[in-house]
C-alpha cells in the first residue's frame, strides 16, 4: 500500500500556548487536523469558561478564513473549582472537557490540585453533565521514582476516582506504560487514554544513550522499550477504542530545552499523521490508524466524525532541523531524519 485515504484526524491533546508562538505553530495543526482538544496550561492558566471562550477566539482570529480548524477548549481544574465553573461551561459551547494538573506535575502546572478531595464536587458535576476529565496521570511526591510517577498515580489515585464517579468520561492521557495499558484495558468504565507519536518511536535509551538529548525529554518522561514501549504500541495498534490519539504536542524554544534545566515537552505537530503512520506501519498495522486517529476519539466524546478526508503517500521526506517560533527556534520531533509517509492532501 503506498496511499491510504483516511477521516481527517483530531488531536485530543495539544499545547499551543498563546500570542506569538500560538501564531508560529498553529497552522501546523490546522493543516493536518479538524479539530483539537487544546491544554489550558497557559500562565496564567484557562480557569474559567470566560477565560476559554476568550482564548478560543484568540486561536481562530490568527487562522485564514478558509480554515476549518476547530479548537476545543478545556479548563484548568485547581483546587478552587467549584461547580458553578462546570455548570458555566457545560452553557459555553467552546468548553469541551476539564483538565487535571497534579500541581507540580509537569510544565505550568504550579496551579494545579493539590489534592484530589479539593475538586471531588467539580468531579460530581463534571459526571452528572458528562464532561469529560482529562487526566496528567502523574504522583508528585518526591519520594516517588520519575519513571514510577505514573504507575503509582494509577494505583494510589485513578482507581479511587474510577471507583467514586463510576459515570465520569476520564481520558487518561499521554500514557507511558505497560501498566497503563493493562488498566484501561480493564477497566470497565468509561475510561479512555491517549498515545503519543513520541511515545510509540522512542524510549529512554533515545533520550540518555550516547549523549542526553534534551529534546526527548517530556513528562511522563519516556520509559523502556520493554515491556513499556512495546504495550503502547500494541494497544495504539490493536483497534481497541479506548486508545486514541493525542500528541501532546508542546513547543518550547530551544534555549529553554537544552539549558542546564532543561523543560519538558516535545514538538510533534508539525508531522503528527506521519509520526503515527511510521509508527503503525513498523507494526504492519496501517489500515488501523484510521480507528485510532479519526474514529476513536470522536466517539469517545459523543461528537460526529470529520467530514473531510486526507491522504497519505509512501513518499520519503526528511524532517527539517528546526522551525521559526517567534523569533526565536524550535527543534521539532525527528528533527533531521527521515519519515517515510507524506500528507499530501
Ligand atoms: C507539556 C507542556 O510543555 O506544556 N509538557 C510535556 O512534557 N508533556 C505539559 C504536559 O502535557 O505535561
Ligand atoms: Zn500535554
Amino acid at each position: 500500500m503506498n496511499r491510504i485515504n483516511l477521516i481527517k484526524p483530531d488531536d485530543w491533546h495539544l499545547h499551543l500556548r498563546s500570542g506569538q508562538i500560538m501564531k508560529s505553530v498553529v497552522g501546523m495543526s490546522a493543516a493536518q487536523m479538524g479539530r483539537a482538544i487544546i491544554m489550558p496550561n497557559l500562565t496564567p492558566p484557562i480557569k474559567s469558561a470566560r477565560q476559554a471562550q476568550a482564548y478560543c477566539k484568540e486561536i481562530l482570529k490568527s487562522l485564514p478564513t478558509t480554515s476549518s480548524f476547530k479548537p476545543l477548549m478545556a479548563l484548568y481544574l485547581t483546587d478552587n473549582t467549584t461547580s458553578k465553573d462546570i455548570a458555566e461551561a457545560v452553557t459555553t459551547p467552546e468548553v469541551y472537557a476539564a483538565k487535571l494538573y497534579p500541581a507540580g506535575s509537569t510544565t505550568n502546572s504550579d496551579n494545579g490540585v493539590t489534592n484530589i478531595a479539593n475538586i471531588y464536587s467539580a468531579l460530581e458535576a463534571m459526571q452528572k453533565e458528562g464532561v469529560p476529565l482529562l487526566v496528567h496521570g502523574e504522583v508528585t511526591d518526591p519520594e516517588v521514582d520519575v519513571f514510577d510517577r505514573e504507575s503509582v498515580f494509577i494505583e494510589k489515585i485513578l482507581d479511587r476516582v474510577v471507583k467514586d464517579f463510576p459515570d465520569l468520561k476520564i481520558v487518561l492521557e499521554h500514557i507511558t506504560t505497560k501498566d497503563a495499558v493493562d488498566y484501561v484495558i480493564d477497566c470497565k468504565n468509561n475510561l479512555a487514554a491517549t498515545i503519543t507519536p513520541h511515545h510509540l518511536l522512542a524510549n529512554r535509551n533515545h533520550m540518555l544513550v550516547g549523549g542526553i538529548k534534551p529534546h526527548y525529554y517530556c513528562l511522563p518522561v519516556l520509559k523502556r522499550q520493554n515491556p513499556d514501549q512495546k504495550a503502547l504500541l500494541k494497544a495504539a495498534t490493536s483497534g481497541n477504542p479506548k486508545f486514541f490519539l493525542g500528541t501532546d504536542s508542546a513547543p518550547h524554544d530551544r534555549e529553554k530545552k537544552e539549558s542546564a534545566c532543561g523543560c519538558a515537552g516535545i514538538f510533534s505537530a508539525h508531522a503528527a499523521i506521519e509520526l503515527y503512520a511510521e509508527a503503525f506501519d513498523g507494526e504492519g498495522a496501517i489500515e488501523r490508524l484510521e480507528g485510532f486517529a479519526s474514529i476513536f476519539g470522536p466517539d469517545f466524546y459523543g461528537l460526529p466524525h470529520n467530514q473531510e478526508k486526507i491522504t497519505l503517500e509512501k513518499s520519503p521526506w526528511r524532517v527539517p532541523d528546526h522551525y521559526e517560533l517567534a523569533g526565536s527556534k524550535l527543534t521539532p520531533f525527528f528533527a533531521g531524519f527521515e519519515l517515510s509517509w507524506r500528507l499530501i492532501s
